[in-house]
Order: structure tokens, then C-alpha cells, then sequence
């Protein structure tokens, strides 16, 4: 069997995303392997989950470095380090530079159905917008919020009495199955981009 890939996983916050592929892993058939997790902070559950399923953890924080592109380096500097196939952007609340997306493929999941609303707060703007229809979008990072080429989407409903907390948890049970299931595709099959195309499968000849 090949070699499992390596995925760095990036956080900012509850690591829900993360954990769910931490269990993924734990099956040799899924095909992949969490050899990092990151962080732009520290003290959250996130780093926290990392450390009881045993995956060396690293936190780069901006406000220690002098300038935003001291932090840039420093965060491609230790993400090179574990010489990861993929980086997943799971709920990591900062944006890369374009010299780190461009020497990893780097994926994020986004809680809303993008184009639209981009940024920090997917479903509350969701919400305020009242569409009766959101959900969750994975898609490779590029230089933009949440503007990159799609892997993959999931319709979630919105209820009536829906609140931005009950609305994004809803949210967040898609999203993690999402994530789950493209994800171990992309670490058994591969995956090739080409221009806002995307296709998970091995190269075609
Ligand atoms: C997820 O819903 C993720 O899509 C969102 O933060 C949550 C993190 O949850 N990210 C964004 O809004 C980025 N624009 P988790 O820490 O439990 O995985």
C-alpha cells in the first residue's frame, strides 16, 4: 500500500473539524496521517485535541513577531518542516501568504455556501440574509476569503428558529462529514486543479 499522506491541520479555535479527521486517521484505510497540527493562538481546545491523540503541535502567533510577513515566514518555515502533502485550514481564522499557498496545496472549509458570504461570521450573515438554504464549502485556498476553486459542498437547511449558534452547528455536522469524506478521497486518489476546475481522482494521461 502507498504511503499514508501527510496532512498539517491548521485551527484557531474548538478543533471539531480537526478531531473528526483525527478519527478519520485512526483507520489505515483512510490513507492519510495528521503529522502537525498549527495554530495562530494558544490555550484552545484545538491544540488540546492534538496533544491527547499524540500529533506534535506548533503555535505561531502574529503579535510575537514584529511584522505580518515575519509571521508569514515563521509559519511556512515550521508547516516545511513536516513536509506535509496537504495542509487543511480547519477553522484557522488567518490568512496565508501567497508564497505559502504556493508551495503547499492548501485546503479550507468555510461555513456558508460560497460565493456567498465570505469571512468570519458565514452564518450569521447567512441568517441575516434569510436564505432558507446554506451550508459548508471546501475549497483549495487561493488569494482571496473563501474565494478559491470548489471540492466540494453541502446544502444544510435553514430552520425558523434557527440562532447563528444553532444555525452553525447544524452547519458544522456537514461540514465535518464533508471534510472526512473529500479529504481521505484526495489522500487515495489525488487531486488536480486547473483553473477553478477541480477534479479528485489520479491524473489523467
Ligand atoms: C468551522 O465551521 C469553519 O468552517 C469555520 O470555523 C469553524 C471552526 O470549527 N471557519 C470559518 O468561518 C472561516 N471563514 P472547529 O474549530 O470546531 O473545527
Amino acid at each position: 500500500m502507498n504511503q499514508p499522506a501527510r496532512l498539517v491541520v491548521l485551527v484557531s479555535g474548538a478543533g471539531t473539524n480537526l478531531q473528526a479527521l483525527v478519527d478519520a486517521c485512526a483507520d489505515p484505510a483512510y490513507g492519510a496521517r495528521i503529522v502537525a497540527v498549527g495554530a495562530d493562538r494558544d490555550g484552545i481546545e484545538g491544540l488540546a485535541r492534538a496533544e491527547r491523540a499524540g500529533i506534535p503541535t506548533f503555535v505561531r502567533q502574529v503579535s510575537d513577531f514584529e511584522t505580518r510577513e515575519g509571521w508569514d515566514a515563521a509559519i511556512t518555515t515550521v508547516v516545511e518542516r513536516f513536509e506535509p502533502d496537504l495542509v487543511v485550514s480547519a477553522g484557522f481564522m488567518k490568512l496565508l501568504s501567497g508564497d505559502f499557498l504556493e508551495r503547499f496545496l492548501t485546503l479550507n472549509t468555510h461555513p456558508a455556501l460560497c460565493p456567498a458570504f465570505p469571512g468570519m461570521h458565514g452564518p450569521r450573515d447567512a441568517l441575516e440574509h434569510g436564505v432558507k438554504v446554506t451550508g459548508a464549502t471546501l475549497f483549495v485556498v487561493d488569494a482571496g476569503v473563501d474565494t478559491g476553486p470548489i471540492v466540494a459542498q453541502v446544502p444544510v437547511p435553514v430552520e425558523e428558529d434557527d440562532d447563528v449558534d444553532s444555525l452553525h452547528e447544524r452547519i458544522k455536522i456537514a461540514e465535518r462529514a464533508m471534510l472526512v469524506e473529500q479529504v481521505g478521497r484526495i489522500a487515495r486518489d489525488g487531486i488536480t486543479v486547473e483553473g477553478r476546475r477541480v477534479r479528485i481522482g489520479p491524473a489523467s494521461r
